[in-house]
């Protein structure tokens, strides 16, 4: 017996900022941590086996959910928008009987997604939600739900790991695991085979999930790429899946938000900024391009919402860790001839809310110990999106943001107030903030680093290669520029720049 109910409600209503682009160009896939190697203190990363199967059309999400997961699953499945390309399998640990239905109903009420219960050999359809009933583990095999006995040993039931691990081996890149509320860790091993396969894998942020179990537990083992609340896994989820929308009218949209926000967006990449424009259309049910531009034009809050949609802000401490280690390594040697009085000066274009420009700050006390005070340190954070530069001013983080600084770092560097963590002295008075369009303001110069990073990948390759130049210029003769784990300096950079480490994205300034 299937339920069908659907009720349409609010498509995607809140303008705040939260997805990251990380799918913008083809070349950049997820990589794997092993989690033995992430206690040892370093994470080990593995390519993502190769698979054909993401050449399918088909996204397909498994959704893990224990105790508390309800809720989550609800919030997240009215936010989720039908998109023709997505089809979700929600695996929610139950203890009775007949909760099947009654859950099914739940969910339909508020999802945007056609809600039924999962049947043995059904196709899978995109914009529906297959709840798996209570007693049975499920698995896809091929387009295919296949319902099966829950193995003897499993401490829960229907297994999340166990449907996780099939979706990643059918649907590859196009598969995606999502952990929510729950106590115990099923799952842990489902996102591991998910990241293996090049999917992505979104845990709830357990400082918002009721049993903060499951999450922490894939967050911990290093198995997820985001963690967020179930809101922002939505907007995530159809960001990632969105396909950029097709026709005439980009050139318009961007003179409106260039001429309402003094923003030029001309120099991004145009698939990403049809992206973007496509989710704002369907949160707003704008039914094509040529549309949406004339609403620009007489809509100015619409435009700054689409301009914040734009500037994908989101960060964490530490993002890619391992990649910060090696850069400690190469500015330990580069900054060892630095004499008193002869400042580190360091620029982090494209900041965000301040987790990476703080990051640095935190590794200069490191490498430099007492010689601090003598030498001097100064680093600019820079960016086009004000809200953000507000947060980094403020210096005060969800524990989210902070899970890979190292505990004795983040006693060391981190006061703990209620649910957040505030970056403490001296990282504060070492860290500057303000406004800066890196494309068109001017650089500061003499500098010893610029880590740039989750940044070039929205750019043209034209407007890259300008600002090869650019921070070939603001660099000192020794300086260093360390770019995102998707990102490449490309043509004009490998003649302006050498790599010192080229799998952590490190170069060094070549003489001009
Ligand atoms: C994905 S975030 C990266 C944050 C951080 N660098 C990191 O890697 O964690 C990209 C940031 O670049 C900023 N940005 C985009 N275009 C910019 C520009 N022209 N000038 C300055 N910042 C820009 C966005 O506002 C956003 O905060």
């Amino acid at each position: 017996m299937s339920s069908t109910t659907r009720t349409v409600g609010n498509l995607l209503g809140s303008d705040e900022n939260t997805a990251d682009e990380i799918r913008s160009n083809g070349s950049c896939s997820f990589q794997a941590i092993l989690p033995h190697a992430r206690k040892a203190g370093r994470q080990e990363r593995v390519a993502p086996i190769s698979t054909h199967k993401s050449r399918n059309k088909l996204w397909v999400a498994g959704i893990g959910a224990s105790a508390g997961g309800v809720q989550a699953c609800l919030k997240l499945l009215s936010q989720l928008p039908r998109q023709g390309r997505l089809a979700c399998i929600l695996a929610n640990h139950q203890r009775m009987d007949g909760q099947t239905e009654l859950l099914a109903r739940q969910l339909a009420r508020q999802s945007l997604m056609e809600v039924c219960i999962a049947r043995s050999s059904e196709a899978l359809q995109a914009d529906k939600v297959y709840l798996v009933p209570s007693g049975k583990d499920c698995t896809v095999e091929g387009q295919r739900i296949v319902l099966k006995e829950p193995a003897r040993d499993s401490p829960s039931t229907p297994s999340v790991s166990r449907l996780f691990c099939s979706i990643a081996a059918e649907f590859g890149r196009h598969a995606i695991g999502i952990i929510l509320s729950g106590a115990g860790s099923d799952g842990v091993s489902g996102c591991r085979a998910i990241q293996a396969h090049g999917g992505l894998t979104l845990a709830q942020d357990p400082a918002c999930a009721r049993f903060n179990g499951m999450p922490g537990a894939a967050i911990r083992a290093g198995l997820v790429h985001h963690v967020l609340s179930p809101e922002q896994i939505a907007r995530q989820v159809a960001d990632t899946i969105c396909p950029p929308v097709q026709g005439g009218g980009l050139p318009e949209i961007l003179d409106t938000v260039h001429r309402t926000t003094g923003i030029d967006f001309k120099g991004y990449k145009p698939e990403t900024l049809l992206r973007r424009i496509h989710t704002r259309m369907l949160a707003i049910k704008s039914p094509s391009l040529e549309l949406y531009a004339s609403r620009l034009a007489h809509d100015p809050a619409e435009v700054k919402t689409l301009q914040t949609h734009f500037l994908v802000s989101l960060s964490n401490f530490f993002r890619d860790r391992e990649s910060f280690y090696a850069l400690q390594d190469c500015l330990k040697e580069s900054l060892a001839g630095k004499s008193p009085g002869e400042a580190v000066r360091i620029w982090t274009p494209g900041c965000a809310s301040g987790e990476e420009t703080y990051t640095l700050a935190l590794l200069m006390c490191e490498i430099l110990g007492p010689k601090i005070s003598q030498i001097g340190v100064w680093i600019q954070g820079t960016d086009l999106n004000r809200e953000a530069l507000a947060s980094a001013i403020q210096g005060s983080y969800a524990a989210a943001s902070v899970k890979e600084v190292d505990p004795p770092w983040l006693d060391r560097y981190f006061e703990r107030t209620g649910q957040k963590y505030r970056v403490r002295e001296p990282l504060r008075s070492m860290c500057r903030f303000s406004f800066q369009d890196v494309l068109t303001d001017v650089a500061p110069t003499n500098l010893d680093l610029i880590s740039c990073r989750n940044l070039l990948i929205y750019l043209n390759s034209e407007v890259q290669g300008q600002l090869m130049r650019k921070f070939h210029q603001a660099l000192g003769p020794q300086g260093l520029l360390f770019i995102g784990p998707a990102e490449r300096v490309g043509l004009v950079g490998h003649s302006l720049f050498r790599p010192v480490d080229a799998c952590h994205r490190i170069y060094r300034r070549r003489a001009a």
